[in-house]
């Protein structure tokens, strides 16, 4: 069988739905005429809050079930075409419950494949990460898809979240290669956008500085502000997903990173310029040190993950730019503090 699979008329479950990916995935893949999508969800960290926005869609399901309960994914599977995986915890998390983590990113990945093979859906797109390059000065320069991983000196719970992706990436290959399951492997780097969360630190520096800012206060830059960030804009990424169940491709694992790299201090001046949008003169960062803690993707210069391996691939790039994403971003956290919803 061909390993497209056309979004309009079949079925989707995407598991660990409520999430930022998936709430932008599931207005995406309705908007192109799924037959339904159901969010399958424990809400350890997600919310219905998360997809709230969707909650009245007629072809829209919310399923309470755990990754960890193979009978909760086989019912919830039942008649599904498409699988999108997404449950996980990151490094935060991971640091926090390194048992927990190891279970959902590990298990519960084996578990949803099997969910798959049993109820025989057609493709499969699991959510990876720029975390299975590793951490530290080794990782530098353009990030491509064969880079080796590189775990010497970064903190357990990062080498543990971009292991349990490795294993994640090759249970998939395994699932391809005994039972012929088609799938696509999406190396997602920072997200950013609506329904933001506080789960992932790079993400989260982009809040802070916004709030420093609306206060009145300076923002703050750690280290010397030529550490690069690389973001993607989630609703680039639940572009992605569609196009990676929609494509030819199988047996693939390929990055998706925004437009370009960005510093930490044009990210700080950025936002500073879009938080004071109000008139009054932009505040002048404040350089405080290292931030402590800080897991460091690479040693700072000239440092950028590579998409072009998904436009040949799945023929997907990603469209929307730090400025356009943050001023999404920002829309919609005012909009939510404006109508007084947590
Ligand atoms: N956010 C990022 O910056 C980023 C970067 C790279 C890769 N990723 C990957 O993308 C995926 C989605 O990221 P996100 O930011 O939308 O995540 P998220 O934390 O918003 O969502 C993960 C979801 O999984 C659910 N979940 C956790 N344990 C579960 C279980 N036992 N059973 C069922 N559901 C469970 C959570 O409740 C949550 O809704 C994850 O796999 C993540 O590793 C995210």
């Amino acid at each position: 069988m061909p390993a497209a699979l056309p979004v309009a008329g079949n079925r989707f479950v995407i598991v660990g739905g409520a999430s930022l990916v998936g709430s932008a995935t599931a207005g995406e893949l309705l908007d192109h005429g799924a037959a339904e999508v159901v969010l399958f969800d424990n809400f350890a960290f997600g919310s219905e809050q998360a997809v709230a926005h969707l909650k009245d869609h007629p072809r829209l399901r919310l399923v309470r079930g755990d990754v960890m309960r193979l009978p909760d994914l086989l019912r919830a599977t039942e008649g599904a075409a498409g699988l999108l995986l997404l449950a996980a915890y990151m490094t935060l998390s991971m640091d926090r419950d390194p048992w927990g983590g190891l279970d959902v990113n590990i298990r519960g990945v084996q578990n949803a494949l099997e969910a798959a093979r049993a109820n025989r859906a057609r493709k499969v797109v699991f959510a990876s990460s720029n975390a299975v390059y590793g951490y530290g000065p080794k990782v530098a320069g353009e990030l491509v898809e064969d880079t080796p991983f590189h775990s010497v000196g970064a903190p357990p719970a990062a080498i543990l979240y971009g292991a349990s992706k490795i294993i994640g990436e090759q249970l998939c290959r395994d699932y391809h290669r005994r039972h012929g399951l088609d799938y696509v492997v999406l190396r997602y780097s920072t997200v950013y956008g609506e329904r933001q969360h506080y789960r992932a630190a790079n993400a989260l520096y982009i809040i802070e500085t916004y709030d420093r800012v609306r206060r009145g206060e300076r923002p703050q830059v750690f280290g010397d502000g030529s550490e690069t960030k690389h973001f993607v804009y989630v609703g680039d990424l639940a572009r992605a997903n569609r196009m990676a169940f929609e494509a030819a491709a199988t047996d693939v694992a390929v990055n998706c990173s925004g437009p370009a790299p960005i510093t930490t201090l044009e990210l700080v001046r950025l936002v500073t310029r879009l938080a004071g949008a109000g008139g009054h003169p932009a505040p002048e960062p404040e350089f405080v040190g290292e931030e402590p803690g800080k897991v460091r993707l690479t040693s700072g210069g000239a440092f950028r993950i590579a998409h072009e391996a998904a436009e040949r691939a799945i023929g997907w790039r990603p469209l929307v730019d730090m400025e356009e994403g943050l001023r999404r971003l920002i829309a919609w956290r005012e909009g939510k503090e404006g109508r007084g919803a947590g």
